[in-house]
């Protein structure tokens, strides 16, 4: 949290206007000069002004008197002139109307040389104006006094003018926010110049030089181009603010910087500087203002921070790698307001830094943020010593032990977030008197026992209550009205039933509300369905609430999973974006949801499986044009897919177990499908070839189950993508593909991408066959590789090509008709954990190579015509004889040795004897193997948990489609 320092260090310019209309009352016996009236007229005769704000500029009167006219006392010259907007630009929500309203107020059109005239001109302004496609018009020396010149904001075009460059007078010029394409050097001569304002022009170091501007003191060329430091800007060593932010900046921080002994306010944040942060900048002891915020910066903090004695406001946050413990000479610091070290990696106890903060200097700091850093340790009754402090947050830390209760002392804290930590202990009482408290959020800690209407008795400016994923139990008595009045309440995972929470009813202005997983049962009351609030958020999930529901009020997203709601699905708001309610007992048909064309136009995700909706999927999907996300599974749908399906561009298409059929449409081809689940179904058909379209962005395909037949079409090979491959339980004929090797995201280590890509928010999950067992995957899924081929018609051998794909993690071809040897080379796939080609008619050696895989936990190569030893391996011996049964084996695990006799003839003929063993494999034991596997597949989710709340927050529109979420792991 920083807030801007004034960005102007001269207020009595700017106030230049405020002045003027007391020097103006003193005008009102003057008449301003002929000349001058006529150049303004001249001047407004090119403007376009449709709100008609220059009406009082009419011939025949003193111009003087006109609306942003100012004239000298004594002289009667035009010295000033102010023609800025006065309405600033409405914000994202403004209505039409708003925007045209804006729009009319901009003056617009040409600028006529005529203003040139005005002589005694020392002040112009013409910001925030609307001179769209002009270039700057080639001002020329005759302003001989001009001292302020604000151009900014005013759309203006094309080149700087070199003329601009020469004004000697100038003092203050802003230029910021017109971008500039036409970029020839531009020299700023501007020996008086005070301030120079050069934000967002489009700039890069060789489009401009400042020189022989030794007053300067105030240089802003923010959002820009420039790569590296521009030299010049070293040469001008009185400036007291410098602002780069948001450039090209790369490499080390310039030791240079130290030389400027006036700073007060150093910005080099959203730069790409990515060395330390040199000591040379903490001998800035004017320096109130630093931010080095969103760079790469890296290393420790010095001690030598604790120079900067007169900084107040400190952002080093959003570096990611910064890191070590914080110095101890931070108890220097005695000026410091705002603190942000957030996004990094800084190590240490938490109470030691509140000790250092605490030492010298209390009082002053009003905002510390070191969320998401490696912070440990117990926070301790230090914490309220701070009094002026109305902003904490220590998130995403690994803080534990209980909140103090000292907590109560922060008289003036507004917003306290210890989000993500590990703190335990009860939710104190002392949290009664944090009277300023507007926001509190501990979401996701071990806090545990019971929260009493009293914690909640002076919380009256509540508004943000974020607590979900703590032990804690909230019964407050039936009549108990809170006296708050919050927009957001997030008590997921709280024990808050079994009584459908009654204190809610008299909320008005909830926005967002997650009481998920409660255990909260009985009927949803209407007065919660009829509040007089509209959700934007809502998530009842996990709990036990039944009855039906008519309509939901909730305007983004809806998450009702997992309850036991029945009844035909409800309406839902027109703009609805998520709409979840995957296992439930909704029933009836999908007609009324799907079909009526209030509804669906920018929902992004549709989940509705695990229900028991019948009927046929209606064919009215066209105007669904934002929905990437359709989940329809376990229901009992029938019919075939209706076309309109594949005329939005889904992601995600899950029609798995139900009574589907029929072949797929042609249609599909045209969507990016990521993931497509049809398992389970009556579809047939052969698998389309289109399916492996070049531009197909496939990473799951599940055909599984079904009654497809012909071959396995080669346009499958050109899934650069695949990940998951299952056509198992179909009537599929002919070769495996050779081309199978080409399969890029098999092939190569390179799931860095996809395992970012479904981490990032694609929240895919999928029920996969791996191992002998059908489990869900969710976050990991990009992790998972794997072929299913089994129980198919599938002949010929097992091409060696399949050995290229090093990066598969499962691979079965069991119960087919595939003949000849296991490929010599199948070792080569080292990170295989399960293997299973039983029940085909391979013949031949298990190959030697087999040994190799250090990772199998799951393997069998039962009922084939195997013949030889058993390969030697910690692995291959590990596994049951139920694994080998069925072929002409020898050697351990089986019972049954090789003689030299046998073996030589086994390799001859593989008709020979032998009964195997007759242990114990009818005790099939692939359990253990699983846990293993699982354990490996899954638990690289718990370093990723941040992204399960990336979710919760509201997604980026354009993104949206490509998010998928958490369907299982938020239990
Ligand atoms: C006229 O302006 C001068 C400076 O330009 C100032 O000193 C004087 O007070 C002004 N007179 C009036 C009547 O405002
Ligand atoms: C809190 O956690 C610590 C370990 O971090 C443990 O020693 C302590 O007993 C816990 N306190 C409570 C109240 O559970
Ligand atoms: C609420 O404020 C009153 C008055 O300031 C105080 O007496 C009371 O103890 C506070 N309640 C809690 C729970 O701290």
């Amino acid at each position: 949290m920083t807030t801007p320092l004034p960005i102007s260090f001269f207020p009595f310019l700017l106030l230049i206007p405020a002045i003027c209309s007391t020097i103006c009352h003193a005008n009102s016996n003057l008449l301003c000069i002929q000349s001058e009236r006529e150049a303004l007229l001249k001047f407004k005769n090119d403007l376009i002004d449709p709100s008609n704000r220059l009406s009082s500029w009419v011939e025949g009167r003193d111009c003087c008197e006109w609306i942003g006219v100012f004239c000298q006392n004594s002289t009667g010259h035009v010295h000033q002139l102010h023609l800025a907007s006065l309405l600033s630009a409405p914000d994202f929500n403004a209505t039409p109307a708003e925007w045209e309203a804006y729009y009319n107020s901009l003056l617009g059109g040409k600028i006529n040389p005529s203003l040139l005239e005005l002589k005694h001109l020392s002040s112009l302004d013409l910001s925030n104006n609307n001179f769209s496609s002009i270039q700057i018009p080639k001002f020329s020396v005759c302003w001989r006094v001009l001292t302020y010149l604000n151009l900014s904001r005013a759309r203006f075009q094309g080149a700087i003018p070199h003329s601009l460059g020469n004004l000697s007078k100038l003092q203050y010029l802003d230029l910021g926010g017109n971008y500039f394409d036409d970029l020839e050097q531009v020299t700023f001569k501007l020996p008086s110049l005070l301030e120079l304002h050069l934000s967002g022009c489009g700039l890069h170091p060789s489009s401009i030089s400042v020189n022989s501007s030794k007053s300067l003191v105030i240089l802003d060329l923010s959002w820009n181009r420039f790569s590296p430091v521009p030299k010049w800007i070293f040469s001008l060593h009185g400036l007291v603010s410098i602002d780069l932010r948001y450039n090209d900046l790369e490499g080390p921080i310039p030791d240079y910087f130290g030389n400027f002994s006036f700073l007060e306010v150093l910005d080099l944040s959203g730069n790409s500087l990515d060395s330390s942060i040199p000591n040379s900048l903490y001998s800035l002891n004017r320096l109130q203002f630093l931010s080095l915020r969103g760079n790469q910066l890296q290393g420790t903090i010095s001690s030598a921070i604790g120079n900067l004695s007169s900084i107040t406001h400190l952002d080093l946050s959003y570096n990611y790698m910064l890191e070590g413990r914080l110095p101890t000479s931070l108890e220097y610091l005695c000026k410091l307001k705002e603190m942000d070290l957030s996004f990094n990696k800084i190590e240490g106890g938490i109470s030691e830094i509140l000790q250092s903060l605490s030492r010298y200097c209390l009082g002053s700091l009003e905002s510390l943020d070191m969320s998401n850093n490696q912070l440990s340790g117990h926070l301790t009754d230090q914490l309220g010593q701070f009094k002026n402090l109305s902003y904490l947050s220590l998130a995403q830390n690994k803080i534990s032990g209980p909140i103090p209760s000292s907590i109560g002392e922060l008289s003036s804290l507004k917003f306290f977030d210890v989000s993500e930590n590990q703190l335990n202990g009860t939710f104190p009482l002392s949290f009664g008197q944090l009277e300023s408290l507007e926001t509190l959020n501990f979401r996701n800690n071990l806090l545990e026992g019971v929260v009493l209407e009293t914690h909640f008795s002076n919380l009256t400016r509540l508004t943000t209550l974020t607590a979900s994923h703590n032990r804690l139990r909230f019964e407050p008595n039936s009549s108990w009205i809170p006296p708050f009045q919050c927009e957001t309440i997030e008590l997921g995972h709280w024990h808050l039933g079994p009584k459908f929470p009654q204190w809610l009813k008299f909320r008005k202005k909830l926005f967002v509300l997650d009481i998920s997983n409660a255990g909260i049962s009985g009927v949803m009351p209407t007065w919660f369905l009829n509040l007089p609030t509209q959700f934007e958020y809502l998530n009842l999930s996990f709990n036990k609430l039944t009855g039906g529901i008519s309509y939901l009020n909730v305007k983004d997203i809806v998450d009702l999973r997992s309850n036991q709601f029945r009844g035909p699905l409800p309406r839902v708001f027109r703009n609805l974006q998520h709409l979840i309610l995957s296992n439930n007992s909704f029933s009836g048909s999908l007609f009324e949801l799907v079909c009526n064309s209030s509804s669906g136009e920018l929902m992004e995700v549709l989940y509705i499986d695990k229900n028991l909706i019948s009927g046929e999927i209606p064919d009215c999907w066209n105007h669904w044009q934002d929905l990437g996300l359709l989940d329809l599974g376990s229901n009992n749908l029938t019919g075939k897919i209706p076309p309109s399906l594949g005329h939005i561009n889904l992601a995600v298409l899950n029609l798995r177990n139900n009574s589907m059929f029929g072949e797929l449409p042609s249609t599909l081809q045209n969507s990016s499908l990521i993931m497509l689940d049809l398992s389970e179904n009556h579809f047939n058909g052969s698998v389309p070839a289109w399916i492996g379209d070049n531009s197909s962005l496939l990473r799951i395909i599940s055909l599984r189950s079904n009654n497809f037949d012909g071959h396995i079409p080669h346009k499958i090979c050109d899934l650069l993508n695949l990940l998951i491959l299952d056509l198992a339980h179909n009537n599929i004929s002919g070769t495996i593909p050779k081309c199978f090797r080409k399969l890029y995201s098999m092939a190569n280590r390179n799931n860095r991408e996809n395992y970012m890509y479904v981490s990032e928010g694609l929240y895919l999950s999928a029920l996969l066959v791996l191992k002998g067992r059908q489990d869900e995957y969710g976050a990991t899924l990009g992790l998972v590789t794997s072929i299913d081929l089994s129980t198919n018609s599938l002949t010929g051998e097992i091409p060696k090509e399949i050995a290229r794909l090093v990066e598969l993690r499962s691979l079965n071809l069991s119960g087919n008709l595939l003949t000849g040897n296991i490929p010599d080379n199948i070792g080569n796939m080292k990170l295989m954990e399960s293997l299973d080609l039983s029940m085909n008619q391979l013949n031949g050696e298990i190959p030697l190579s087999l040994s190799n895989l250090n990772f199998l936990n799951h393997f069998n190569v039962s009922y084939n015509n195997l013949t030889g030893q058993i390969p030697t391996s910690t692995q291959l011996q590990s596994f049951e004889n139920f694994s080998y049964m069925g072929n002409h084996l020898c050697g351990p695990p089986l019972t049954k040795n090789c003689s030299t006799k046998d073996f030589s003839t086994d390799s001859e003929n593989n008709g020979s004897s032998s009964e195997e063993s007759k242990v114990n494999w009818l005790y099939v034991s692939i359990v253990l193997g699983f846990v293993m596997g699982f354990w490996g597949v899954v638990a690289p989710l718990f370093f990723i948990r941040p992204w399960r709340h990336a979710y919760y927050r509201k997604l980026d529109h354009n993104y949206a489609k490509l998010y998928v979420f958490w369907a299982t792991m938020d239990i």
